[in-house]
């Protein structure tokens, strides 16, 4: 049986146990708690969407799931302060996934090495130096 949101969310955070808690324990659950945030509120944009369609009420929520993930920046940014550990660790991750990125690719991945604007009907696309853009379509 599906819980009623509100008493979910409460049972959740009255069964922290935050007595025992280190900062990095803290702002963990703070880095949980923003991605909790922005799954919950996109998914009740989408729900409001299908009930009452693209009012001003489910772009907040799309609006405010956005701005939850620079809080989960800021918390982030943060563990790396009180975490040393963390930040090695999450450079390590970050290669190792960087690899498999561009494993994927292979020659497909082309690598920006000056700024570059596009303009096509009303749109600009720009690309900065250091971007990497996928080609899907060769001539
Ligand atoms: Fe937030």
């Amino acid at each position: 049986m599906k819980k009623n949101l509100y008493e979910a969310v409460l049972q959740a955070i009255t069964e922290i146990d935050t007595d025992n808690a280190t900062l990095e324990d803290f702002l963990r659950m703070g880095i949980s708690a923003e991605q909790s945030a922005i799954i919950l509120y996109n998914k009740i944009a989408d729900s409001i969407e299908k009930n009452y369609g693209y009012i001003p009420t489910a772009q907040l929520f799309r609006h405010t799931s956005e701005e939850e993930k620079e809080h989960v920046g800021e918390f982030q940014r943060m563990l790396l302060e009180v975490d040393f550990e963390e930040a090695e660790a999450q450079a390590e991750g970050a290669e190792e996934a960087e690899e498999i990125i561009f494993d994927s690719h292979g020659d497909d991945l082309l690598f920006i090495e000056q700024e570059v604007a596009i303009a096509q009907n009303n749109y600009t696309l720009i690309l900065e130096k250091g971007d990497k853009i996928q080609i899907v379509k060769k001539r």
